[in-house]
């Protein structure tokens, strides 16, 4: 999940952070960790580090309402799982090396990736990281007031469905991962420190343990992944790479139904308390919809979150046209514009909402034209190497 550019310019025109390097204030080990190799209590001393953060922003009423929802999530939500017996596994897809075909089949897969080029590589990279940040989001979902599974194993409808999200979310990661690992091109090292400092740097999201704000970005996040993942086997099709292409297909159709429940949440909590739904919705896009993989680090690059998603954004494999685009989506499926009997914040929200994505159209050509514009830069996760044509590709626009 996500993307990029010019770090001062965009910051001051208030372009999505989906297309922003990390906010300074966000700071991860990374920025003190850079030139000397850090003690483990200064690793410590530093992921303790963060800014002033609003928490249980909800009103304690409102935790009654959640409860009420419990069924309705039971009848509405749960349905979009689908039983273990029935999911695709990781193992579908890359062979198996308990069988004799295994060593033959591998050298098939590495010839077939030698086609496909770096910068394809590196955003893939990026897309498994973020995937395997998996710990990082299911602590968001245990931490949103009136939806958290409160003993690990809660009976609740919401519990449910954190962690059978979770177990879903737990196999793209681990499908990536291994398709990484068999294709020979990536520095598998560099890549695992990455994650392993992601996770223990987390992500500020802003989502205050609010279940409107928490499911208005969720709703957000899924298609973003959904529309990443598809981008993703689109182009490994048309570099000759099936296997690749199919395992992108299957995780981005899983995408696909997550988006559907957690739009649909958001869709009921509308019906129910339109007023807040609409401030929360506001809030969200005044904050704009960080990437959970926004602290990312691999021990030497200070920007390579802003790295990833620019070479993201030139692929077309995730834009801030798409950004702009789920916005405009989300404002017709939720029917925003339709919404009356609103309070005066609500009225101003639903007006600002509304109007955002054209003001957001018309930075686009701007910033596509910087991202294209931006340097080459080496990457650990490919040995370092700079990419030969970051912005060949004009999928995005
Ligand atoms: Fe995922
Ligand atoms: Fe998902």
């Amino acid at each position: 999940m996500g993307l990029k550019f010019n770090s001062v310019s965009f910051r001051s025109q208030k372009l999505p952070c989906s297309a922003l390097p990390p906010m300074p204030s966000f700071r991860s080990p990374k920025y003190f960790m850079a030139s000397t190799p850090p003690s483990a209590s200064k690793e410590v001393v530093n992921l303790r580090k963060t800014q002033v953060q609003v928490t249980h922003s909800m009103p304690a009423h409102k935790m009654e309402m959640f409860k009420w929802l419990d069924s309705w999530v039971e009848d509405n939500i749960l349905i979009h799982l689908q039983p273990v017996e029935k999911s695709w596994q990781a193992q579908d897809f890359v062979p198996d090396a308990a069988s004799d075909g295994f060593y033959k089949q591998v050298e098939e897969l590495r010839e077939r990736a030698k086609e496909i080029p770096d910068d394809y590589f590196v955003v893939l990279v990026g897309d498994m990281i973020t995937e395997e940040a998996l710990p990082t989001y299911q602590t968001l979902l245990n931490t949103t007031d009136g939806v958290l599974d409160e003993t690990g194993a809660s009976p609740s409808s919401w519990a449910i469905w954190n962690r059978a999200w979770t177990a879903e979310e737990n196999r793209h990661g681990d499908l990536l991962h291994k398709y990484l690992y068999l294709s020979g091109r990536v520095d598998m090292r560099q890549i695992e420190k990455t994650i392993q400092y992601l996770i223990g740097s987390g992500m500020d999201l802003k989502t205050e343990n609010n279940p409107y704000l928490t499911f208005i970005y969720t709703a957000f996040q899924e298609r973003a992944t959904f529309i990443s993942h598809k981008n993703t086997a689109k182009l490994a099709w048309d570099h000759g790479a099936t296997e690749l292409a199919k395992l992108c297909g299957f995780i981005a159709s899983d995408e696909k139904r997550h988006e559907i429940a957690y739009t649909k949440i958001i869709q009921k909590l509308f019906e129910i308390d339109p007023d807040e739904t609409v401030q929360a919705f506001a809030d969200m896009m005044r904050k704009k919809i960080t990437m959970p993989a926004h602290l990312m680090y691999d021990g030497r690059d200070e920007n390579l979150f802003h790295h990833f998603s620019t070479v993201a954004q030139t692929l077309g494999v995730y834009t801030i046209k798409d950004y702009i685009d789920i916005l405009e989506f989300l404002v017709d499926r939720w029917k925003v514009k339709e919404l009356t009997g609103l309070s005066a914040d609500g009225r101003k929200a639903r007006d600002f909402v509304c109007e955002l994505p054209l003001r957001l159209r018309k930075l686009e050509e701007r910033a596509t034209l910087r991202a294209k514009q931006a340097p080459n830069v080496p990457f650990s996760w490919i040995s370092d190497r700079k990419l030969k044509h970051p912005m060949k590709n004009d999928l995005a626009m």
